[in-house]
């Protein structure tokens, strides 16, 4: 089949529909995209401008700057207790969203399953789909906190199963994994002889004195590719800067597909990068936006509880809240033309979110709580 078939047999994403449908109405309250409404730290932008006047505006290797591996090599020993060999396993990506396919081409055969527990960030299916592979989606749900299992794992594996995908903390969820759980995850997949492939874009929003827990941590880390980006951590989504880590053989393949691809991601915004994961200021930053983000998640929390016939679990992590609705499109729709508030409905995020809906907690509290009033008012919980 051409990657053009393949194409063809993906569906548009849902975020981008609502996205489009939203910006025709005025007065909207946007709760659907998932991205930080923080402006980039004034120092990493700074650090921008420094590249601009250095003349860093060339392109760089494809595996990305040495400078920036070197940080990212740094960041990963200190933060997640991976080692990673700067020139061989790590390469820069056009934010974290690309490493995916490049991921799935370097490793996937055609036919080639891959466990992922839904609702899920659709990249991951659409891009499997691309590379040949077949996605064979674990569904979750509210009810047991969206809490992955070894029975449901072990339930779906097959002999072609290839891959675990794993997202903590999740989008759309909300959920974390203890380490626990994690532990119990990678010991499938070491005896099933499966790549494990962490997302975890947004370790740096755990609440509730949770630990985020790289799986590459606790097992052989030639059995886990690592996938992370600076966009949600430092409120840096169009600067496109992500990474992952990983076996030699992988990452050597995926430095190939980037050559063809888009030689490498922005020069400068590189440069910036680099120097952000060794700035204390950046630290600092970061921990303003999830305390923030915390205080959000507890509003809006106590909000979406009180609504009759919701049925609402505690996100640990992200900056997302993920209840059960009931006709999450019908509603979804009511919500943008009633009530002028943007959500996105669960089953954007695979068949496993049919029925929720994602609010993304990103916009100022006081934008959240007349969101919740008018959303009260629309469907007469008040
Ligand atoms: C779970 C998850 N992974 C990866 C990404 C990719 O982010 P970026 O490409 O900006 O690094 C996103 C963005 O929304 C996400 O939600």
């Amino acid at each position: 089949m051409s990657l053009h078939d393949r194409l063809e047999e993906i569906p548009p994403s849902g975020i981008r529909r609502l996205f489009d449908l939203a910006s025709r109405y005025r007065d909207v309250i946007s709760l659907g995209i998932g991205e930080p409404d923080f402006d980039t730290p004034e120092h990493i932008k700074e650090y921008a401008k420094e590249a601009l006047e250095k003349g860093i505006t060339h392109y760089t290797p494809n595996s990305g700057l040495k400078e920036l591996r070197d940080a990212i090599s740094e960041k990963l020993r200190r933060e997640n207790s991976i080692e990673a060999d700067p020139e061989k396993e790590i390469i820069v990506t056009t934010g974290g969203n690309q490493a995916f396919l490049l991921i799935w081409a370097s490793f996937l055969k055609a036919g080639d399953e891959v466990l992922i527990p839904s609702p899920h960030f659709m990249t991951y299916s659409a891009t499997v789909r691309l590379a040949g592979g077949i996605p064979v989606e674990v569904p979750l749900t509210v009810e047991n906190g969206f809490k992955l299992t070894g029975n449901d794992l072990r339930k779906r594996l097959t002999g072609r199963t290839r891959a675990l995908m794993l997202n903590s903390p999740n989008n759309p969820t909300g959920a974390v994994m203890t380490e626990k759980e994690v532990r119990s995850a990678v010991e499938l997949a070491e005896k099933h002889d499966l790549m494990v492939v962490s997302d975890e874009v947004y370790e740096s929003l755990v609440y509730d004195g949770l630990r985020h827990v790289s799986p590459a941590s606790i097992t052989d880390p030639q059995r886990v590719i690592t996938v992370n980006s600076l966009s949600k951590t430092y409120a840096m989504t169009g600067w496109r800067i992500g990474y992952a880590t990983g076996p030699e053989d992988v990452i050597s393949r995926m430095v190939k597909f980037q050559m063809y691809l888009s030689t490498c991601p922005t020069s400068f915004a590189q440069y910036a990068a680099a120097r952000a994961l060794t700035d204390p200021r950046s630290k600092l930053a970061a921990e303003k936006m999830r305390s923030e983000y915390s205080r959000r998640r507890e509003y809006i929390y106590e909000r979406l509880k009180c609504i009759p016939g919701f049925g609402v679990a505690k996100p640990s992590g992200s900056f997302y809240i993920f209840p059960f609705v009931g006709d999450d499109s019908a509603l979804s729709e009511k919500l943008l033309l009633e009530a002028r508030v943007a959500t996105v409905p669960g089953s954007a995020f695979g068949s496993a979110g049919r029925g929720y809906l994602r609010l993304a907690y990103t916009v100022p509290i006081e934008k959240i709580r007349e969101a919740m009033d008018r959303i009260d008012a629309t469907i007469g919980s008040t």
